[in-house]
């Protein structure tokens, strides 16, 4: 498309959101590459701990990406990814219009928590998205559900062990949530989708920012 056309887009998308507002997943439609590898530049030590968690797991195959966006992750570090069965799920048309112009991979588009997924994955991770979306709970038994062996999901925005529910901060403009996860509702739905305790962590995760700690959830069905 070009700027002609891009720029009608944007404006027609700000009238479409004073005039109704905008719904869920709607912000990030229309989003390049660009967008995505600044976000993931901002999170090289988050990065680097999961590719050393990826390179520790020998008994995984297929792997699942909840919100890959352009595909950084398989496309960046493709020699390490193409040893896999890899599929990435973004609700952004563009972002996964783009993830298949430029990868061989498997790309799914659609909201993870409305989707009908066939299949189990031995390993499923999402970074940057639990604590957008409008049901932590329902999205995390999804990914225990859909998940054969492992999961690794890490929200960026903060830790606390003190709150009963999570904090979830609707932002009008941008229409995604902005929570911060209460590690008693996570620890209680993991339980619920049946996991036993020893079957997964809730810790805080070291990020770039130094005003930030994120939460990491892991899970490993296999003990
Ligand atoms: C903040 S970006 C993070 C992108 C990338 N994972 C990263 O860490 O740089 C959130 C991504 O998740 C996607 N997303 C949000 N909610 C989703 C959902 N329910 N199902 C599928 N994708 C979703 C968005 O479209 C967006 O691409």
């Amino acid at each position: 498309m070009g700027d002609l056309g891009q720029k009608i887009k944007n404006y027609t998308r700000s009238i479409k959101r004073r005039t109704f507002g905008i719904s869920y997943g709607e912000t990030w439609q229309g989003r390049n590459n660009k967008f995505y590898e600044r976000l993931h530049s901002t999170g090289l030590i988050e990065h680097q701990k999961f590719l050393s968690y990826l390179k520790s797991k020998q008994d995984v195959k297929t792997i699942l990406e909840i919100g890959c966006g352009a595909g950084v992750y398989p496309i960046k570090y493709k020699d390490i990814f193409e040893k896999f069965e890899y599929t990435g799920i973004d609700i952004s048309k563009s972002a996964i219009e783009y993830c298949k112009n430029h990868s061989n991979f498997n790309f799914l588009c659609g909201d993870f928590q409305k989707m009908i997924l066939s299949e189990k994955y031995d390993l499923i991770f999402s970074h940057g998205v639990i604590h957008h979306v409008y049901d932590i709970n329902e999205f995390l038994s999804k990914i225990v559900e859909k998940s054969e062996k492992y999961a690794y999901i890490l929200s960026s925005l903060g830790y606390s062990d003190e709150l009963e529910d999570h904090e979830m901060e609707w932002a009008e403009k941008e229409a995604v949530y902005n929570s911060i996860l209460s590690l008693k509702q996570v620890n209680d739905t993991l339980i619920k989708s049946g996991l036993k305790e020893n079957q997964f962590s809730i810790n805080p995760s070291e990020t770039d920012s130094e005003n930030s700690t994120g939460t990491l959830i892991e899970i490993n069905k296999t003990l």
